[in-house]
């Protein structure tokens, strides 16, 4: 299916590694120019060389923490001078944190909100002037399966996953004269760094009898328990929905967030 963005520029936040690459990797493919945001400068350039591989590829990027007051104009300032527009969103830093309200602190609460809900309403504020100006723009945010079926087990994440599901049908609702379509992914267990770092040592706390595996392994039978389809998501899962909903294709889906877990509802 041709897409239909050709040429169009897109920031994708969070795209040094696992789904943010994978998403910039497919909107390359689809001859959008894209810029790519994350913090460590090393993996950043890494990620970028990777993607200019692509044929045709147009790709930048800028180390940067999103969670700073700053980003989001210095990211919407960087992509127009770059590359002239910006049309196509993706805020999807960020990462999970595992354990219930009485293991957590204030900074816990604080950093995670910053990463994820601050930087994410800030960012869209920032760019939606210029997607309004020509008439057109797509915005994915990425949440968690956890927003709709909250797990006490990354407490924090979910309700911020579900605060974000809720500024994005709203904000949807806000701009959808402006021909801006504004959607969410409701995102499953999916096979990355973070997870690998975030949830596994969590699963190995309660679960002894997984001592003896490899972190894959832990995925691979954790994934197998909780998920109808029998696997953990790949970024490329995730990138595919991201891709649709950001390209001229999706005409008609806002304000919703697409639940992108093999059917489950839980993952811990
Ligand atoms: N994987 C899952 O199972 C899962 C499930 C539900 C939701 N999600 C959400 O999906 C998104 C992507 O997750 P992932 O699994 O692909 O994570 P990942 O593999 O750990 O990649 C996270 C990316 O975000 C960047 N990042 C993190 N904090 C940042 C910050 N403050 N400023 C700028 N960039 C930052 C990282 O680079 P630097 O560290 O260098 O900045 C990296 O490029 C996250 O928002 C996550 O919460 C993932």
């Amino acid at each position: 299916m041709d897409l239909g963005i050709a040429g169009r520029v897109a920031v994708i936040t969070g795209a040094s590694a696992g789904i943010g690459l994978a998403i910039a990797s497919e909107l390359v493919a689809n001859g959008v120019s894209v810029l790519i945001a994350a913090r460590g400068a090393e993996r950043l350039q890494h990620a970028e060389g990777q993607l200019r591989e692509i044929p045709g590829a147009k790709v930048a990027s800028i180390a940067i923490d999103v969670s700073t007051p700053e980003a989001a104009t210095r990211i919407v300032s960087e992509a127009i001078e770059v590359f002239g527009s910006l049309d196509i969103l993706v805020n999807n830093a960020g990462r999970a944190h595992a354990g219930g309200l009485l293991t957590s602190s204030e900074e816990d609460w604080q950093e995670m909100a910053d990463v994820k809900l601050s930087s994410m309403r800030r960012i869209c504020k920032a760019a939606i002037p210029h997607m309004q100006e020509q008439g057109w723009g797509r915005i994915v945010n990425m949440s968690s399966i956890g927003g709709i079926y909250p797990n006490p087990k990354l407490l924090i994440s979910h309700v911020l996953s579900a605060a974000i599901n809720n500024l994005t049908k709203s904000l949807a609702l806000e701009v959808a004269a402006d021909g801006i379509l504004v959607n969410a992914i409701g995102v499953g267990a999916v096979a990355t760094d973070n997870w690998a770092r975030n949830m596994v040592p969590t699963v190995r706390s309660t679960r002894p009898e997984f001592a003896e595996l490899s972190d894959d392994e832990v995925v691979a039978r954790i994934s197998a328990e909780r998920t109808p389809i029998g696997r953990p998501g790949t970024p490329a899962d995730i990138a595919a929905i991201a891709a649709f909903l950001c390209s001229d294709r999706n005409g008609f889906v806002t304000g919703d967030t697409i639940e992108a877990s093999g059917g489950a509802d839980r993952f811990m």
